[in-house]
C-alpha cells in the first residue's frame, strides 16, 4: 500500500541515492515524462543508455528497449518499472521461427527493426530503428538481397521510398495497426489545410495521406517547424505531451481508431509503467532485465552495426 507515499519525493530521492539515470520513451505517461534525465526515440535512449555513466538505468519504455540498454550497458543495473511491458512487433517473432526463416533464405542478410527479443538480435545482422532505417538501407549495397522483420508495415515503406526488394515478416503493431482511415478523412476535413504525420509502422492507408512519414524524434522535429497552426498527429497520442509544450499557441490532434477517438491508439504495453511502479523499481532495484552473457554478445554485434552505420 503506497497511500501516504509522496512518489514523486521518494523518486527524486532513490534517483540521487542510487545514482541512477531515468530513460523515457515518447509514449510514455505524460508525468514519467517530465521527471525523466532523457525522453527519446529508440535510437537515442540507445545511445544515452550505452553513454551514461549512472550505476542504475530506470528505462520507462518497454522490454526490448530496456534489453537493449542491457546489451550496450551490461555493467549497469537497468529496471523496467514493469516487465510485462512487450511490444506486438516482439511478439510476432519467435526465435525459433525467425531462424528458419533466415536459414531458407540463405543469400540474404537480415536487416531487422529494434522491436524484436534479444534472440532475435543475435540472429540478425543490422538492427535500424525508424530514425536510423533509411540512412542504413542506402549503405547497403543495391544487389544485395535483404530479409526485412519483424515490422512489415516499415518495411513495406522502406521497400517502396527506395524501390528496393525485400522479404517481410508478417509482424505489425497493434497500436499503429488501428488507425482508421475513413475516421482520418474525416478529421482531416474538419481541418482543411492541416498536415498529417505519421510514423512508418502505420498501414500504407495511413501513410498514402501523410505529409511527413518520420520516427517520433522526426514527428517531433516536423511540429516543430511545420508552418501551421493544427498537426493532426498518426501514432501514439503520448507524444503529443512534448508538443504542447514546446508549441503551446498550435493544436495538435491525435489521428482517431475506428471509433473516431485517438485513446484507442494507446500502447497497451507502455502504459503499463506508472509512477508508483518506477518509484518501486527504484526502491527495491527490481524488475532487473538480465541476458545470458552469450546472448548479449551475440545481440550486440548487429546492434553496434546498428550504432556504426546511423552516424
Ligand atoms: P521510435 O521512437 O524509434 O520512432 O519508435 C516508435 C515505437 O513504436 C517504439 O516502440
Ligand atoms: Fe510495440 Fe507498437 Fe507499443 Fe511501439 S507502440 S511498443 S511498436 S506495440
Amino acid at each position: 500500500d503506497l497511500s501516504g507515499i509522496d512518489v514523486r519525493a521518494e523518486i527524486e530521492r532513490l534517483r540521487k541515492e542510487r545514482n541512477a539515470v531515468i530513460l523515457a520513451h515518447y509514449y510514455q505517461k505524460p508525468e514519467i515524462q517530465d521527471l525523466a534525465d532523457y525522453v527519446g526515440d529508440s535510437l537515442e535512449l540507445s545511445r544515452k543508455a550505452a553513454a551514461t555513466d549512472a550505476d542504475v538505468i530506470a528505462f520507462c519504455g518497454v522490454k526490448f528497449m530496456a534489453d537493449t540498454a542491457k546489451i550496450l550497458s551490461p555493467e549497469k543495473i537497468v529496471v523496467l518499472p514493469d516487465l510485462e511491458a512487450g511490444c506486438s512487433l516482439e511478439d510476432s517473432c519467435p526465435p525459433e521461427k525467425f531462424k528458419a526463416f533466415r536459414e531458407a533464405h540463405p543469400d540474404h542478410i537480415a536487416l531487422t527493426y529494434i522491436n524484436c527479443s534479444t534472440e532475435v538480435k543475435a540472429l540478425s545482422d543490422i538492427i535500424v530503428t525508424s530514425s536510423s532505417a533509411e540512412t542504413i538501407l542506402q549503405q547497403i549495397p543495391k544487389d544485395q538481397k535483404i530479409i526485412f522483420g519483424p515490422d512489415r508495415h516499415l518495411g513495406g515503406y522502406l521497400s517502396r521510398k527506395f524501390d528496393r526488394e525485400m522479404l517481410l515478416w508478417p509482424g505489425v503493431c497493434i497500436v499503429h495497426e488501428a488507425f482508421s482511415e475513413t475516421e482520418l478523412l474525416k478529421l482531416k476535413a474538419q481541418h482543411p489545410g492541416a498536415p498529417i504525420a505519421a510514423h512508418p509502422e502505420c498501414p500504407p492507408h495511413i501513410i498514402d495521406h501523410a505529409d511527413y512519414v518520420g520516427s517520433t524524434s522526426g514527428i517531433l522535429k516536423f511540429a516543430q517547424d511545420f508552418e501551421g497552426q493544427t498537426l493532426i498527429v498518426a501514432t501514439e497520442p503520448h507524444i503529443i505531451h512534448q508538443m504542447e509544450k514546446a508549441l503551446p499557441g498550435k493544436t495538435f490532434i491525435g489521428a482517431p481508431g475506428a471509433d473516431g477517438n485517438c485513446a484507442c491508439n494507446i500502447c497497451p504495453y507502455m502504459a503499463l509503467n506508472t509512477m508508483e511502479k518506477l518509484y518501486l523499481a527504484l526502491r527495491d532495484l527490481q524488475p532487473r532485465v538480465e541476458i545470458e552473457e552469450g546472448l548479449r554478445v551475440a545481440a550486440k554485434k548487429s546492434l553496434d552495426r546498428m550504432l556504426e552505420m546511423a552516424s
